[in-house]
């Protein structure tokens, strides 16, 4: 899996800001969806497009509208979803597809409870959301599911990742040929004994929506 660590100031003031304490659940969720928008613009880097002429009130003009087959958006849920609408706002003629996964709290095994994606993702571009990459698990398993239908390109979209989480995703999806990339934020210091990530921020899923 390759690795983008998005290095911007702007983006580093709002995941600061997203790591307080003190940030309400308001301020929480317009943050994410501004930050999901930044890093939507490094994950879109080799989105597929082609070239098209338009009439401008002046003259004909070559350029470029986004391929088909569609790209496809896959929030995971619950936390995921508060990505959702940063990466549409962008890309407003994507699919969406959803994927509900858990982490056991006990266990740190991920688990699937609910899949609404298309059948066929032959040759499709896939963009997964979720904010936090702990012990890899979920992203793994999401991963996984895309591959085994079809789909030829994945990025994923993290807001903050754990070193132990990148390098397990990396073996886990060692044996597969589809490309995959990860874009975050930010890669912090490490897990504590409770799979979170240190520093991070938390709990996302609460943070957005408990
Ligand atoms: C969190 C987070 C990821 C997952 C990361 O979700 O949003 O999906 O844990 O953990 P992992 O890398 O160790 O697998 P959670 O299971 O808390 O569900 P939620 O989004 O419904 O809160």
């Amino acid at each position: 899996m390759d690795l983008c660590i998005v290095d911007h100031p702007l983006v580093a003031h709002k995941i600061t800001t997203l790591r307080d304490v003190e940030t309400d659940s308001p301020t929480f969720r317009r943050l994410t969806e501004e930050l999901v928008t930044l890093l939507a613009y490094e994950a879109t880097r080799e989105i597929r497009v082609a070239p098209v002429t338009v009439q401008t009130p002046v003259a004909p003009a070559t350029g470029v509208r986004l391929a088909r087959p569609r790209p496809l958006v896959v929030p995971i849920l619950r936390a995921g979803l508060g990505m959702l609408e940063g990466m549409t706002r962008l890309m407003p003629t994507a699919e969406v597809g959803f994927l509900g996964m858990v982490r056991n709290e006990e266990t740190l095994a991920a688990s699937t409870y609910a899949e609404r994606l298309p059948e066929d993702l032959s040759g499709r571009q896939c963009f997964v959301l979720d904010p936090m990459l702990a012990t890899g698990g979920t992203l793994a398993a999401a991963v996984r599911y895309l591959v085994l239908r079809g789909a030829s390109q994945i990025t994923c979209i993290c807001l903050l990742a754990a070193p132990e989480g990148i390098e397990r995703v990396s073996a886990l999806l060692d044996d597969l040929d589809t490309p995959c990339t990860l874009v975050t934020a930010a890669v912090d210091e490490r897990l504590n004994e409770r799979g979170y990530i240190v520093p991070g921020l938390g709990d996302a899923g609460d943070r957005l929506y408990g």
